[in-house]
């Protein structure tokens, strides 16, 4: 808790007394004692709901959680950061992500400059391009139409397009493919340029800064070999940049016209709304595009208007705080009953740990309690099958988001049925689980009796009391993604605020980016430009044997 403000610090400790009186008290008594918990705790907007009772909260922890937020600004600080401030101090820069998607009739001045005209101008400019490829005027140097997009980014410039690709699939363009390359692993780029035709392949080169090692290195490869088989002047029809760096996209022979800018108040992994969002504009067209933004601008909306205790991104937040925080439960499951949101955890991964997992103050001090949860996961029903056992009948206790659209989209609605019910059942089996009791009369009616029932009977008993929320929207269209995606980006906003950290820098990659250039000289028999600890000087040996190479 922060020392230095008694509101926090009285707000943090009446938290800490609340977590005692409640020890002890099983979920299933919760529900017991109000059978109107269910729907008094559940929010909905627009077509999406969040059920969040099945948290080991009553009224009086939520009221505590949200004198916290209060006791921490996060009304105010939501509203500096609406406002164009320079919140992310670290790097002095605007966290206007929300601007990305805000009507264009509002202007928002930013250093004297209208920031909302040069967004709209540049959202026209790259969703004109992607209707020009979708229509076949843009064409490769042959004069072929464009039938697959290579995304050549990592992070924030592939984990965002990539998940929203995949998750609007229904919606995509049918006689285009999109692949994605983020790893420096040969294997990623061998592997996309082997199922590419050159003549009627788009490559977009995806990166913020246009210096990240891996993009750049995956970006020359795949011009190398377009250049190989179409000539150097075929390079303007089949490369794309999507950038805030210019003279480093000139400078890798990339005509600026051929150019998608965004601006440096926009981070990384708050991208997907921006340029950055190409592929995916490709992949829906522009009028779908608009409606993704759309829904995140809604719950941008709600997130700026409604009072904390009906607001959505807010409430998901302080769970998270009550969990972490006064329960010791430093992991976070999410787990989508939607096979297209396969790659919705790991973009919430960089969403939520590289925005807080930090460990020093806004001020620069050790923080003196937990940040940022792990945050995993994997699309049910497969995990179920997994690792499903643990968070039943382990010694961790995992909080888990559940996320299911109602209505599919492919048209197998018995599929659907039998996913929804999978996701109802483990949802409800975390929280109840099997008593003793229940597991005895369970086996009785099996037919086990005596010693035989004794031993396996501890096995069947599932303790219950494990938390969850359930996220569900009416299906997933580019309305709901959107909604989706900006409700996780608030709530890691607000834990942020809580938590007293930056969420918008993260200095905390740039230590292993330094080292890997500085060792890579000794893998191709240089004296490298740092120095190797005793561990990587063996390994380098070792890996130098095996790579028939001599000693550095
Ligand atoms: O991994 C650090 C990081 O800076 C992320 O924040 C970012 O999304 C990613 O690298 C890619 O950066 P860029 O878009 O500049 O290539």
């Amino acid at each position: 808790m922060r020392s230095a403000e008694p509101a926090f610090t009285a707000a943090w400790e009446a938290l800490a007394r609340h977590r005692q009186e409640l020890a002890g008290t099983h979920l299933r008594d919760l529900f017991a004692s109000d059978p109107a918990r269910a729907r008094r705790y559940t929010l909905e907007l627009d077509g999406l709901a969040l059920d969040y009772s099945r948290n080991p909260v009553t009224d009086r922890t939520l009221s505590l959680l949200l004198a916290l937020a209060e006791a921490a600004g996060v009304a105010d600080w939501t509203e500096r950061m609406f406002r164009g401030e320079r919140i992310n101090a670290t790097e002095n820069r605007a966290v206007l992500h929300t601007a990305l998607r805000a009507p264009r009739d509002r202007p928002l001045l930013l250093g004297g400059i209208d920031v909302m005209a040069e967004v709209h101008a540049t959202l026209d400019r790259f969703l004109a391009f992607a209707e020009q490829v979708r229509g076949g005027t843009w064409t490769g140097a042959t004069g072929r139409r464009i039938a697959r997009v290579v995304n050549i980014g990592i992070g924030g410039s592939d984990l965002g397009p990539a998940m929203a690709c995949d998750a609007l699939s229904p919606y995509r363009h049918k006689g285009i493919d999109f692949a994605f390359v983020a790893n420096v692993d040969g294997t990623a780029i061998t592997r996309a340029l082997a199922e590419s035709d050159p003549e009627s392949t788009l490559f977009i080169i995806a990166s913020k800064t246009f210096t990240t090692q891996e993009t750049m290195t995956n970006a020359a490869t795949a011009r190398a070999w377009l250049v190989e088989r179409l000539g150097e002047a075929a390079i303007p029809h089949h490369f794309v940049a999507v950038s805030t760096n210019r003279v480093e996209v000139e400078r890798f022979g990339i005509d600026p016209a051929n150019m998608f800018g965004f601006w440096d108040w926009v981070g990384g992994r708050y991208s997907l709304w921006s340029a950055i969002g190409l592929p995916i504009a490709i992949a829906i067209g522009a009028e779908r595009f608009r409606e993704f933004l759309a829904g995140a601008a809604a719950m941008d909306r709600h997130f700026r208007e409604a009072p904390p205790e009906t607001n959505i991104p807010v409430l998901l937040a302080l769970l998270g705080v009550w969990q972490i925080n006064f329960l010791g439960r430093h992991t976070q499951a999410i787990l989508p009953y939607d096979q297209s949101l396969a790659r919705f955890p790991a973009y919430l991964q960089q969403l939520e740990m590289e925005s807080n997992g930090k460990r020093v103050s806004r001020r620069g001090e050790i923080v003196p309690h937990a940040t940022g949860a792990v945050v995993w996961g994997e699309p049910g029903t497969n995990g179920q099958h997994a690792f499903y056992q643990l968070l039943h009948q382990g010694t961790t206790i995992v909080p888990a988001d559940f996320l299911a659209p109602a209505r599919a989209q492919h048209g197998l609605d018995h599929h659907h049925r039998i996913l929804l019910a999978n996701l109802l059942a483990q949802a409800q089996a975390l929280m109840q689980g099997r008593t003793e009791e229940e597991a005895r009369a369970e086996l009785v009616a099996q037919g086990l009796a005596g010693e035989a029932l004794e031993k396996l009977l501890p096995h069947k008993v599932f303790p219950g009391d494990r938390p969850s929320n359930t996220i569900l929207f009416e299906t997933l269209d580019p309305r709901r993604l959107g909604m989706l995606i900006a409700l996780y980006e608030h709530k890691v906003f607000v834990q942020g605020i809580v938590w007293n950290i930056h969420s918008f820098d993260q200095w905390g990659v740039e230590l292993g980016k330094q080292l890997a250039g500085g060792l890579l000289p000794a893998l191709e028999g240089r004296p490298p430009a740092v120095q190797p600890d005793a561990a990587s000087r063996e390994q380098i040996e070792r890996l130098r044997r095996w790579r028939g190479q001599g000693a550095v």
